[in-house]
């Protein structure tokens, strides 16, 4: 197959951890006879200083015209500390999310054996989790109405969601659960939040069209203390954007690492690949980063974007190798020997 990526390494460490996933996209086309084509986009705080811009045009025509988008992290500490900025880099990453109409966002939390003792959680509560957030990414309170009254001394941001985009966020939801262990949790605040009381709606609704899976519902404040406490109990969580955002962060320490967590955006147009970890500016330049989670992402993107499964599974042995043979960065190294981000992802390469 001939497969075009759009590349849009971002800010930070975006770009080293982006150029190993590359590695091991190049590495498994031509084991598995592809060939791809790559072009570069700008988004984030690096389109701002081009142009003005966090999502140029140019950028969303080549992300509209290309198989698949894979991405790498948005933000500069610059726009951190200044509440008054009016371009902000994180405005690139949520257009081109909403532009795209990437409405839902795949995130898989799984665990290596071998990396259990890098959890700050008990090894017995991690060893076996597996399960996936499913977090809606184009609604919410971030993309509605928002802003300040009374001469700036108040501030408001609406978290508003229709039914409609309710509903297509949980049928993908009820589908993935049907191919898994078949039992969804919704994630909601519905004991006090009105738009948490549709989405229960919504979903309690569609239970009867989905027989085989087990559906449950659970407030956030409690979902956030079982992912701590028994994260084995889940297999697909679907919640709103804001929970989705904070319980995937704390999700990420499960497995022991941020720098492992890969997901996928998919929605309308061309669907995105991306490490949940964000710019990380205090590493950039430093070739520390972990590029694991972009190198997934990159195994998502055969998987998710193309159906190729063997060529994400390709990545996937090999990272899961790279982890049990110890070639990791130094954040998973502990005692031992930490290598570099480009070793690590040229290791990967060479073992696919
Ligand atoms: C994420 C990030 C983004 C978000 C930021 C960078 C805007 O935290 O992808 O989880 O809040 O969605
Ligand atoms: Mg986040």
């Amino acid at each position: 197959m001939n497969i075009k990526i759009a590349l849009v390494p971002g800010d930070g460490i975006g770009p080293e951890v982006v150029a190993q996933a590359v590695k091991a996209v190049d590495a498994v086309a031509a084991k598995f006879g592809h060939t791809v084509e790559y072009k570069k986009a700008l988004v984030g705080a690096c389109a701002i200083d081009a142009c003005g811009n966090a999502y140029p045009e140019e950028s969303h025509e080549t992300c509209m015209a290309s198989d698949a988008v894979l991405f790498g992290a948005v933000g500069d500490p610059k726009y951190d500390n200044d509440p008054t900025a009016k371009v902000r880099p994180e405005q690139g990453l949520l257009a081109i999310r909403k532009r795209l109409g990437l409405f839902a966002n795949i995130r898989p939390v799984e665990t290596f054996k071998s990396l259990a003792d890098k959890s700050p959680l008990k090894t017995e509560l991690v060893e076996g989790a597996d399960f996936v957030c499913i977090r809606e990414l184009t609604g919410g309170m971030y993309f509605g109405e928002k802003g300040r009254k009374d001469g700036g001394n108040t501030a408001y941001d609406t978290n508003i969601y229709t039914r409609a985009e309710v509903e297509r966020i949980l049928k993908l939801a009820f589908e993935f659960a049907g191919r898994r262990r078949k039992h969804l949790t919704v994630v909601d605040k519905a004991n006090v939040l009105e738009s948490s009381r549709l989405w229960r709606e919504v979903a309690q609704g569609m239970e009867a069209s989905y027989p085989d899976v087990k559906v449950d519902y659970m407030f956030v404040d409690n979902a956030a203390m079982k992912l701590v406490s028994g994260p084995k109990f889940f297999d697909v969580m679907v919640t709103e954007n804001t929970f989705g955002d904070i319980l995937t962060d704390e999700a990420s320490c499960i497995s022991g690492s941020m720098g492992l967590l890969a997901s996928a955006s998919v929605g309308e147009h061309t669907s995105l690949f991306e490490p949940i970890h964000g710019s990380y500016p205090q590493a950039a330049g430093k070739n520390i980063a972990n590029p694991v989670a972009a190198i997934l992402s990159a195994a998502m993107m055969f998987e998710y974007g193309f159906g190729l499964m063997a060529e994400g599974k390709a990545i996937r042995d090999a990272v899961a190798a790279s982890i049990d043979e110890c070639v990791v960065t130094e954040d998973l190294a502990g005692g031992g020997k930490a290598y570099s981000t480009s070793e690590v992802g040229d290791w990967i390469a060479s073992r696919i």
